[in-house]
């Protein structure tokens, strides 16, 4: 029953108590209290096929009495090569290669330094480019280089005497423009930073552009507009910059499509998976690369100077197989698209009855926002101080629910908001007990900071 004193664990909350997870099953999480909550937010947007999966388990076990692991430097193994080449087929033919790493933080840096090499290898005035531009508000990860490249303020601030220079430009976002323009008449404002960004900092000196292709926790399900990806490929292609995108959170399935940026028609040159692609069983990512970035390592060293110790391990690559196995057989990246229909008009009366809640309901597939706001009419948001995002998170555990309390990304403040992405196979049943129980929590809130 949560944390004791003497636990030897250094908590990330030292003043917190968490309960003690012992199970889960299906879209539900037990507790040694025999609490039961629904993941509604599947972790941060990770076990897409529930918990407990015992088909994922039983595979697992196989695989972990044949190879655990591989020493990478001197040998290949079978559930790699399988999981490059479903990649392959599951994502576009615009990135026919992949490489594996552990987590999504380890696949950006990765990205960075790509990108960085493919520069060198291509030698002549592009060894002198280095400078990634991200995008404000962004999140790519927790490590030194994720938090340069990124653009989350108070995850940055305790450790911006290390942070490395990296430019940033806005993010698109329609609802809330920076520009107060309209999409009629904006011709897309937003991208022409980027292209400023570049000119400023010196194409010659510019290695990479990185975005999230939807913008999750740190924006709350910020889609990009129609064109908006094809004039960022562009921009990068007539400077010869690399185009990233971060699908770590939004691909794999989770937005109804395999890959986040196929709703867009425009891939990028380097594509980074990470949560869903193994679901939650292991931990794994992976980084799909376009042939232009391949064939100048083939062309140049041949040798990409990078590895980590539990890169593309066999016990996570076959573990990703066996989710892409199931995630295509039971189509459940369709049922993600229906599903996240449904949740989102299920949703929709509670924007009524509470008004702490924004009108503008935010998703697509399962990875849904809503916002919260002290004043929605005047889109006057709550004082960061009083953590309402944080709190209705609690009062939702309270109820029996994960949620994911996340940024919201206005045009001259941060405001609060929370993801909802339930696991694929949630039902209709699970759907409204989700809604029931975050009803219940808004109430609670609502007398709690006296709304
Ligand atoms: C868009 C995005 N990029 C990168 C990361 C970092 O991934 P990880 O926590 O696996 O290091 C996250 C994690 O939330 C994310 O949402």
């Amino acid at each position: 029953m949560g944390k004791k004193m003497g636990d030897h664990v250094f908590y990330r909350d030292l003043r917190r108590s968490y309960p003690t997870l012992v199970k889960g099953d299906g879209v539900y999480l037990y507790d040694d209290d025999g609490r039961r909550y629904i993941d509604g937010s599947s972790g941060a947007l990770v076990c897409s096929l529930g918990h407990g999966n015992r088909e994922v388990a039983e595979f697992m076990q196989q695989q972990a009495e044949k190879l655990a692991f591989a020493p990478i430097a001197r040998f290949t193994h079978g559930p790699q090569a399988e999981l490059a080449e479903r990649l392959a087929k599951m994502g576009s033919v615009e990135l026919p290669y992949s490489y594996f790493v552990s987590g999504g933080s380890e696949a950006v840096e990765t990205a960075v330094k790509m990108a960085r090499q493919y520069h060198l290898e291509r030698g002549g005035t592009n060894v002198g480019r280095f400078l990634v531009i991200g995008r404000w508000p962004s999140y790519h990860g927790n490590t030194l280089g994720c938090l340069s490249v990124g653009g989350h303020a108070s995850r940055r601030t305790p450790y911006a005497p290390y942070l490395m220079p990296s430019p940033k430009i806005g993010l698109p976002n329609c609802g809330s423009c920076s520009w107060h323009l309209t999409r009629s008449t904006c011709d897309l404002r937003c991208v022409d930073a980027l292209e400023r960004e570049i000119l400023k900092a010196g194409p010659q000196n510019v290695s990479c552009f990185i975005m999230e292709t939807i913008t999750g926790s740190c924006g709350g399900v910020i889609l990009p507009p129609p064109d908006y990806l094809q004039r960022v490929a562009a921009i990068c292609r007539r400077y010869d910059i690399v185009f990233v995108a971060d699908e770590i959170m939004c691909g794999a399935g989770r937005t109804g499509k395999f890959l986040a940026s196929s709703h867009f028609g425009q891939m990028p040159d380097i594509l980074i998976l990470g949560k869903g692609i193994a679901a939650g069983y292991s931990a794994l990512a992976a980084l799909l690369v376009s042939e232009r970035v391949y064939e100048a390592f083939e062309q140049g060293s041949g040798a990409f100077v990078n590895n980590y110790t539990y890169a593309a391990n066999p016990l996570s690559c076959a573990t990703a197989c066996k989710v892409l196995d199931i995630l295509t057989r039971d189509r459940l990246i369709d049922r993600s698209a229906e599903a996240g229909r449904r949740l989102r008009e299920k949703l929709r009366p509670l924007t009524i009855r509470h008004h702490v809640l924004g009108t503008d309901i935010r998703g697509i597939g399962l990875m849904i926002a809503l916002e919260l706001y002290q004043n929605r009419d005047s889109q006057i948001s709550f004082p960061p101080e009083s953590k309402i995002s944080e709190k209705l998170a609690r009062a939702c555990l309270d109820e029996g629910l994960v949620i994911y309390p996340g940024l919201l990304a206005l045009a001259d403040r941060d405001g609060d908001c929370f993801l909802l992405g339930p696991p694929f196979i949630i039902s209709e049943p699970e759907m409204d007990e989700m809604v029931s129980a975050i009803d219940c929590a808004l109430t609670r809130l609502a007398l709690e900071v006296r709304l």
